[in-house]
């Protein structure tokens, strides 16, 4: 099987190739709901964005500092990614545009974006607690900046380099610890000047600022927090076996597969390759026996989308598991922390959540299942308690399963291909 394009790549190949001078072309682009909603903001800035018949989508750049105004509000649906990446653009820009998304999108905070982009000069007026709907004017000239920052974030990180492309001289971002660096690699695909250098506590990464982008074709890997799912379903259900084809293997996003292993996963990488910079592998997972274990806060910005899944997971393991660092789960599409808490304990699993550590008692048998799960506008949370549902004693339900659509389009059909059950249910 495959599984759709990598979300984190999507948003920024569109933003890249709308900032680049001539016509990119990207294959494998996720078009979940997420990053049509960027696809569209890049649109009404002035960029030409087409999907051709093939798939392929067709980009004409207008190049650093080209955008315009645009007249109507971004909306960003559920997406935090394009939210705050568009942010960025938008801050080395001399236009001002108004940001707003969905119930779920105006509770996250931006004001961590927000406060560095101010510092290069953009100004902004949000509702209280830097959230949704804001207006944000972008500086006519931005200033580089050196920002170390607060959260291990790769929005914040990307929100910062994006404005720093307008800006003149070098913009820093020190990162205490890494993350994703898809926008490091997809910036030097373009043909920026990126570098990184490891530093006693983290990563500097230097962007040489107002470069000229050259338009270029780039195919996005499949998302590995999309493969999660099947994978983990794999590992639950007895007689499986699953290969997926070209998952992207960037070390930044793959905590999860070595958690797995740890915990004694049949799971193993072929076909290593690299392409567009980004490695990739066809990932071949079997049924397996899983055990408790401990995953340090470490490897939490590796696999911080992942933690619905490894706690269900680790709900049908032999032990305990241990999972530390979790406090960013509390400010994603839900809390994510309290969403997974409440719905392994409806489904009859024992935990217990104390401050940012989440530890699951597996039970070395199926869950009970057989909970409505309150989704909370959360695409992980719904697939999650859906892969469960496959494993656990008795059904699962999902309040609600449109949001699965903004980062896994075809969920359901795949998941049914490789023999789960998952219907829809009268309310
Ligand atoms: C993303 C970064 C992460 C992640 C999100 C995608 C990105 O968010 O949770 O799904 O594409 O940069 P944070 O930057 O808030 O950690």
């Amino acid at each position: 099987m495959r599984v759709p394009g990598d979300k984190s790549m999507s948003h920024r190949a569109l933003i890249l190739g709308s900032l680049a001078i001539g016509r990119s072309r990207i294959s494998g682009l996720l078009e979940g709901e997420d990053v049509l909603r960027t696809a569209a903001a890049m649109g009404a800035m002035g960029a030409t964005l087409a999907r051709g018949a093939d798939g392929v989508w067709s980009i004409d750049g207008v190049g650093i500092g080209g955008l315009a105004e645009p007249d109507e509000v971004l909306d960003l649906g559920n997406s935090g990614t394009g939210a705050r990446l568009l942010m960025g653009v938008v801050a080395a820009h001399d236009i001002t545009a108004f940001f707003s998304g969905d119930a779920s999108l105006r509770r996250r905070p931006m004001r961590r974006v927000a406060e560095p982009l101010s510092r290069m000069g953009a100004r902004v007026v949000a509702r209280d607690g830097g959230r949704f709907p804001l207006a944000l004017t972008g500086a006519a000239a931005p200033l580089p900046i050196e920002y170390r920052v607060p959260v291990p974030s790769a929005q914040v990180k990307s929100a910062v380099l994006l404005a720093g492309l307008g800006a003149p001289g070098a913009t820093t971002v020190i990162e205490p610890v890494a993350t994703r660096d898809h926008s490091e690699r997809m910036l030097r695909h373009f043909g920026a000047d990126v570098t990184v250098t490891a530093e006693s506590h983290g990563r500097r990464i230097t962007l040489k600022g107002q470069p000229e982008l050259r338009a270029a074709d780039f195919t996005v890997p499949g998302d590995p927090s999309s493969a999660a799912f099947p994978i983990v379903a794999a590992l639950l259900i007895p007689g499986s076996q699953v290969v997926i084809e070209g998952v992207g293997v960037n070390p930044l996003r793959t905590g999860l597969f070595d958690t797995l292993r740890e915990m004694g996963a049949d799971l193993a990488l072929s076909n290593e390759r690299v392409a567009g910079g980004e490695p990739i592998a066809d990932i071949v997972v079997r049924h397996s026996r899983l055990r408790g274990v401990e995953v340090p806060a470490a490897r939490a910005p590796s696999m911080i989308d992942e933690y619905p899944v490894l706690a269900v997971a680790a709900a049908f393991a032999r032990g305990r598991t241990v999972m530390h660092g979790l406090a960013e789960l509390r400010v994603k599409e839900s809390d994510r922390l309290g969403a997974i808490a409440q719905g392994l304990e409806a489904c009859g699993v024992k935990l217990g959540v104390s401050g940012d550590t989440l530890a699951v008692e597996g039970a070395d048998a199926p869950p009970a299942g057989g909970a409505s799960i309150a989704t909370r506008l959360d695409h992980r949370i719904a697939m999650a308690f859906l892969v469960l549902g496959m494993a656990a004693r008795r059904p699962t339900r999902i309040d609600d399963g449109e949001t699965i659509g903004t980062s896994f389009p075809g969920f359901v059909t795949l998941m049914n291909g490789l023999g789960a059950k998952i219907a829809p249910v009268a309310p």
